[in-house]
């Protein structure tokens, strides 16, 4: 099999699904036997990126995770399962999304939890920058996430320039060492 078919240059959503289930441990807990906040986020990019390497097929690095909604906690003991896929790429980055869901293993029950947005940029061993594939969205779902993903993409640009400018005022006034994110 040749290398275009086993990496097609354009490739689809359902290629890049992938999915984490962790069982809710007392170390990953605060003192009301919650699952933390950091450890989600752990496990919400490494679901994520495993779509990443899904798509591109080469290394990746998370470039932001710019929108999660925390919506109810998780317990102890709770089964914690994450859902990921690519829902547009541009010239090197991904945009994916991930769902959380948890499970409670005494009754069953199972409830969304969270949501994030990440940016995944496609790099080579040495971390320069690469081209990511295309990605073909097929179903109705598929292609409202794509559109959105491009909003989101923009919305995030105009951030990252706002936050610059508020760099660059503050440092103008207070100097180098001014402390702004
Ligand atoms: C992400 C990174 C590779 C981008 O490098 P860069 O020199 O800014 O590259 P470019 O300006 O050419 O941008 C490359 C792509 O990254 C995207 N990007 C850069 N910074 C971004 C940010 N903060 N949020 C979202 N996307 C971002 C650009 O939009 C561009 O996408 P495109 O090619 O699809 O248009 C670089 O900032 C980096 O290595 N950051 C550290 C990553 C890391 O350590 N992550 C944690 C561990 S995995």
């Amino acid at each position: 099999m040749s290398n275009e078919q086993n990496y097609p240059a354009v490739r689809t959503v359902a290629s890049t699904q992938s999915e984490m289930t962790e069982i809710v441990l007392p170390n990953d807990t605060n003192m009301l036997g919650n699952l933390l906040g950091g450890r989600l986020m752990h496990f919400i990019d490494l679901t994520g990126a495993m779509a990443a390497y899904r798509h591109a097929r080469t290394h990746v690095v998370t470039a932001s995770m710019d929108h999660i909604d925390f919506i109810q906690p998780v317990r102890l003991g709770d089964l914690v399962t994450l859902k990921s896929s690519v829902n547009r790429a541009f010239t090197s980055s991904m945009e994916v999304g991930v769902k959380v869901w948890a499970e409670n293993t005494r009754t069953g029950a199972i409830s969304h939890v969270a949501s994030a947005y990440l940016v995944f940029v496609a790099v080579d061993e040495h971390g320069r920058v690469q081209k990511a594939p295309q990605l073909r969205p097929e179903t109705p779902d598929e292609h409202r996430r794509y559109e959105d993903a491009l909003r989101r993409r923009e919305h995030r640009e105009r951030e990252n320039a706002r936050r610059k400018e508020a760099k660059r005022a503050t440092q103008a006034q207070e100097g180098p060492g001014a402390i702004e994110p």
